[in-house]
């Protein structure tokens, strides 16, 4: 980081967020006391007090006791004594701390200054450039309906890729469909034996669903049947014809379903390689697996052994010579390596599923690829729906098209009643009903199962998108009112000491947090952080909100509050962005 004899501190801090300069500051004073620590470590170490009068930051000397062979406290007086800074902060010591309370008018300036120099990509970075990233997410399962279930990996998926794009880093988002498997034999022997062409154009995945059906139960009294199913599978592997266009009419009529939903919710893939994908591409996993002595029999299967880490075999190939699920995930990350070199490659897939991926990972780790560590499986709990976990069996789905229309409507029925005169109420409706349920999806850490209960989902007043969204809006009704303002307090010079008061401080503080959260959210995949952070910055504004009276008041103090309403608008429009959410102007 700065080095002493490189450039005047003075110019290199000009570009620096607070926090980093702080822990400058303190990698320039600890010389005079005979110690050394670099600027970045001092970074990590500088903790937010747990009581907001302790002051902004506060930096630990324990890890300094053993350098220096003194006491902590010792050393937070003696640095104490050193620290003069009042435009930027004070320093006090208390025990073992150094606290830094901040020039509140000095963080109002710079952080708003922060924001708005580039308002759409506050907190983007370029540490990405040259690096690319793989993000395997919603990978829905053909002739079946998208479910609640599948909201999840769709979502954080989504987040996750906007977030890696946000720091300068290639995304390659890819759908991997779950498009390979008997079932598919069994349900072309039904189509055949009971279903109809316009049947199933006009039913769609409702009607491939009741044939699917049909087949269990009628098998259960034919058991021709089975076997009727698995010839039409293997005509599939075979690739012949008659079954192959059927194959992929199903393949089509449950994308175009599911391509309905993905409009909703805003979601895009690069790529929709899925199972099926690989099916002329498993001899070379395979014959590898052999030459390097990995793959063993067993009851005529051929499997790798991974006892030596606890883990049950992987299969690879069953007796008939046909792969499995864990072999086309061999293939598809040796395709995806070959194909986009990724730096890391990201499964966001349900946590029950954490054994494949273990499986799968060691087995690439085997076969001697260096880069099996890109591999991450991002894991996330289970979803229920008010109280009910979802269950095909017990009847209890709920598709999540019919979710998000329900909420849409909701929401639109609330903005009827709320705010009537509203211009485009449909396009607000699908915004904040859309929102409502994503919001539920990314609110908590991921891992964390997750119930749906809709009037938690659509209450303007708690954590939920609504509040945050209606924040938005809020500022941005705020904003029209200052341009518009006759005396011109929106262009006045602004006055920052107008900007001191502890609600101010509050917002302030998590503006400039902001790049923090997201570079944390990154690096543990969790786009929750940011759900909290932009409810946090929401709850702090609205505080400040109803607290001091905006446009009213000295011109100077009136515009640094209007300058402090754009750059929270722009934080919260941003962190709505990185986790799929729109941000309405009016609602
Ligand atoms: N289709 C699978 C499911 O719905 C998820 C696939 C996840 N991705 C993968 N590469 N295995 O459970």
């Amino acid at each position: 980081m700065y080095t002493k004899n490189s450039m005047p501190f003075e110019r290199v801090i000009e570009s620096m967020d607070i926090k980093s300069r702080i822990a400058a500051w303190l990698a320039e004073t600890l010389p005079a006391l005979d110690a050394a620590l670099p600027a970045g470590q001092i970074r990590a170490l500088l903790e937010a007090p747990p009581d907001p009068a302790m002051g902004d930051y506060a930096f630990p000397c324990f890890s300094l006791a053993k350098q220096m062979r003194k006491a902590p406290p010792l050393i937070a007086q003696a640095l104490c004594e050193r620290l003069h800074k009042p435009e930027l902060a004070e320093a006090r010591c208390v025990g073992g701390y150094v606290n830094f309370h901040l020039n509140r008018a000095n963080l109002a300036r710079e952080v708003i200054q922060a924001v708005l120099a580039a308002p759409g990509s506050y907190g983007s970075t370029k540490q990405g450039a040259g690096k690319t990233v793989c993000l395997d997410y919603s990978s829905i399962n053909i002739a079946k309906r998208f479910h609640i279930g599948h909201l999840s990996t769709t979502m954080i998926g989504h987040s996750l890729r906007r977030l890696y794009d946000h720091l300068g880093y290639q995304t390659v988002s890819i759908n991997h469909l779950g498009d390979w498997g008997t079932q598919f034999g069994k349900m072309i022997c039904a189509y055949k034996r009971w279903g109809s062409r316009e049947e199933l154009e006009a039913g769609g995945i409702g009607t491939m669903t009741a044939l699917y059906v049909r087949f269990h139960e009628e098998a259960a009294n034919d058991p021709g049947l089975e076997a009727e199913g698995r010839a039409w599978f293997k005509r599939i592997e075979e690739g012949d014809p008659e079954a192959l266009a059927i194959f992929n009419w199903f393949k089509e009529l449950t994308l175009r379903d599911a391509a309905r939903v993905y409009e909703l919710l805003g979601v895009s893939f690069d790529s929709y390689a899925g199972e099926s994908f690989y099916n002329d591409k498993m001899d070379r996993p395979v014959a590898e697996l052999r030459a390097k002595g990995l793959l063993r029999e067993s009851d005529g299967a051929q499997v790798v052994d991974l006892e030596a880490y606890g883990m049950p075999p992987c299969l690879i190939l069953k007796q008939d010579g046909a792969t499995l699920y864990a072999t086309r995930d061999v293939a598809a990350a040796l395709y995806r390596k070959d194909t986009y070199d990724f730096d890391k490659c990201l499964y966001v897939v349900a946590y029950h599923q954490d054994l494949h991926f273990r499986q799968v990972f060691k087995v690439i780790e085997l076969m001697g690829y260096p880069w099996f560590n890109a591999l991450e499986h991002v894991a996330f709990g289970m979803v229920s729906y008010e109280g009910q976990s979802l269950s095909t069996r017990k009847g209890h789905v709920v598709y999540l098209e019919e979710a998000l229309l329900r909420a849409v409507e909701k929401a639109g029925a609330i903005i009827a009643e709320k705010s009537p005169g509203l211009e485009n109420p449909a396009e607000a409706a699908r915004q904040i009903g859309v929102g409502a349920v994503v919001y539920a999806a990314l609110q908590n850490n991921r891992i964390k199962d997750i119930d749906f209960w809709w009037d938690r989902a659509l209450n303007f007043d708690g954590e939920t998108a609504p509040y945050v969204q209606y924040t938005h809006a809020r500022c941005c009704s705020l904003l029209r009112k200052a341009a518009a303002d006759p005396s011109g307090v929106a262009g006045a010079q602004p006055d920052w000491e107008g900007l001191t008061d502890e609600e101010a401080r509050q917002a302030l503080l998590l503006l400039s947090r902001f790049p923090d959260v997201i570079q944390e959210a990154v690096a543990r995949n969790e786009p929750s952080m940011v759900t909290r952070h932009v409810t946090l910055l929401a709850q702090a504004y609205n505080k400040f909100y109803y607290e001091h009276r905006i446009l009213d008041g000295a011109p100077g103090v009136a515009s640094a509050r209007i300058k402090l309403t754009e750059a929270v608008r722009a934080v919260i429009k941003t962190g709505l962005y990185l986790i799929g959410i729109e941000a309405p102007e009016r609602m």
